[in-house]
């Protein structure tokens, strides 16, 4: 297969290309940007990376796996291409690209150990984008290449679809690499750009927006016109919210939560009352030493002006584990915190060194056995209590947005259909394939840890 593909494309002029996205929402909205300027550019997708002309990688730096699971990628494949190649007698075209956050920190290094890699672009470097690619493949994408201005809707994201707001983060959470990765300021992207690009994907037929930002509560902050999160919301819901069009955002830094962004979300049924809220810890010595800028009875008491204007809220968080200077009853604080909001889901890692933090210097002299000791308490805590949540929803009806086929089939072999809430609760209900990209009523009968299984009702 892989060969017969690498032989049509040394034929045909048309170059291809293959993307590869680690990390998180917001390297999945900036490969659909680097997919819109290749196909801009000339290039054909394609699903081989093996044969692929241009293969990008897309990485994530937050902890050391992500690293290591980038680079054991890359070497894996340019091991692969080299020997289709030679299968093949065909000469390989073009190399790789890495782009994003790994890039950032260690680009020159993988370019250095694999010499497939061509070409690296930092996140922070994104709008070149296209002239190095010129650059570096002149032979493959040529210069008078018509860019094309509408974005390319992959089936998987056909009717949800993330759009970057805000770039980099102005915080300095000292376990953080992110402001190295992916830039330090913030950079706003203005009203104007943001409402192109959603008239552009409602007409594509997209139904859910998500607003991204590593700190999207923090968007507009770094100008003085006072022009925010809550104002642009507000703005977006004059212009285009409407029955069966959903608006979520994600990441939101508790000390950016505001009361006018609260209460804008209850001013449209648009509106996604789902909060991404890292609590990160739950001892303010350790908040402190982290840089988070708030403190547990400042968060606390957040939750709970949000689930007051909000009852039906659905809350979620980031916690880290072992911290340097976590001892035990500072873990106890954590674990008391998350008993006492209840999250109805969480993302529980285990802290990771990472070069040139602040917190990389420090004395770290809890063992790792210790930290997995908690770190399998904390999930089991929070496992339960996520549970009992879920469990407290079957029999309530809600609508879900139809996305797919789920990968499970009824009881007698029907089909089922995957599909999201607008709260962001994954659902698995019956369904017929012209159901995709519909809302649906629907009535919860089963819970279980991480989705919800549903019967129709309408
Ligand atoms: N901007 C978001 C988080 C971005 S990174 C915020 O401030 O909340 C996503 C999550 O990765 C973080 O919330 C944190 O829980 C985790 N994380 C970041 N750096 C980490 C590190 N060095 N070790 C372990 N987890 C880390
Ligand atoms: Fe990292 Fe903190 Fe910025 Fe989040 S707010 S991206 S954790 S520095
Ligand atoms: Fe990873 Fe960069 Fe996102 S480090 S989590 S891909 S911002």
């Amino acid at each position: 297969m892989s060969i017969e593909l690498l032989n049509k494309n040394v034929e045909t002029t048309s170059p291809t290309y293959f993307i590869r996205t680690f990390g998180c929402q917001m390297n999945v909205a900036d490969s659909l940007e680097y997919s819109r300027v290749l196909e801009g550019l000339g290039c054909v997708r394609s699903e081989d990376e093996m044969s692929a002309d241009i293969v990008i990688i897309n990485t994530c730096t937050i902890r050391e796996k992500a690293d290591e699971k980038a680079i054991s990628y890359i070497g894996n494949i340019v091991k692969k291409r080299h020997s289709l190649a030679e299968a093949s007698g065909y000469p390989l075209r073009g190399g790789v690209a890495l782009v994003g956050c790994m890039a950032s920190i260690r680009g020159d290094e993988v370019s250095k150990r694999f010499s497939d890699v061509k070409l690296v672009i930092p996140s922070s470097e994104m709008e070149h984008f296209e002239s190095r690619i010129m650059e570096t493949w002149p032979e493959l994408v040529g210069s008078d290449a018509a860019i094309q201005t509408e974005p390319v809707l992959r089936p998987e994201e056909k009717y949800g679809r993330f759009i970057n707001i805000v770039r980099g983060c102005a915080n300095r959470c000292t376990y953080c690499i992110v402001p190295t990765s992916r830039g330090g300021e913030l950079i706003s992207r203005p009203r104007e750009i943001i409402f192109r690009e959603i008239q552009n994907v409602l007409n594509a037929g997209v139904r859910s927006i998500t607003f991204l930002g590593q700190n999207v509560s923090a968007y507009g902050q770094e100008n003085t016109d006072g022009y925010g999160l809550p104002e642009l919301l507000s703005d977006v819901r004059d212009e285009f919210a409407a029955d069966g069009i959903w608006f979520k955002f994600l990441t939101s830094h508790p000390s950016d939560v505001s009361d006018e962004l609260i209460d804008v979300l209850n001013t449209h049924d648009s509106f996604s009352h789902w909060i991404h809220l890292p609590v990160q810890a739950g001892d303010n010595e350790i908040l402190q030493r982290m840089d988070r800028g708030y403190t547990r009875e400042y968060y606390m008491d957040l939750v709970g002006r949000i689930r007051d204007k909000l009852p039906y809220t659905r809350l979620s968080t980031d916690l880290i584990v072992g911290f340097p200077g976590e001892d035990e009853p500072a873990f106890m604080n954590t674990l008391d915190l998350v008993e006492n909001v209840e999250f109805d889901a969480a993302f529980t890692f285990l802290y990771s060194t990472r070069r040139n933090t602040p917190a990389s210097k420090w004395a770290d002299p809890v063992p790792r056995e210790e930290k997995k000791r908690r770190f399998d308490i904390l999930v089991e805590t929070q496992n339960r209590i996520a549970m009992d949540r879920a469990q407290s929803h079957v029999g309530r009806e809600l609508t879900v947005l139809v996305e797919g086929e789920a990968n499970s089939s009824g009881r007698n072999g029907s089909l089922m259909m995957a599909s999201r809430s607008r709260e962001e609760q994954m659902v698995v209900l019956p369904g017929v394939e012209s159901d995709f990209g519909q809302m649906v009523r629907c009535r919860i009968t089963e819970a279980k840890l991480r989705s919800f299984r549903a019967e129709r009702i309408d």
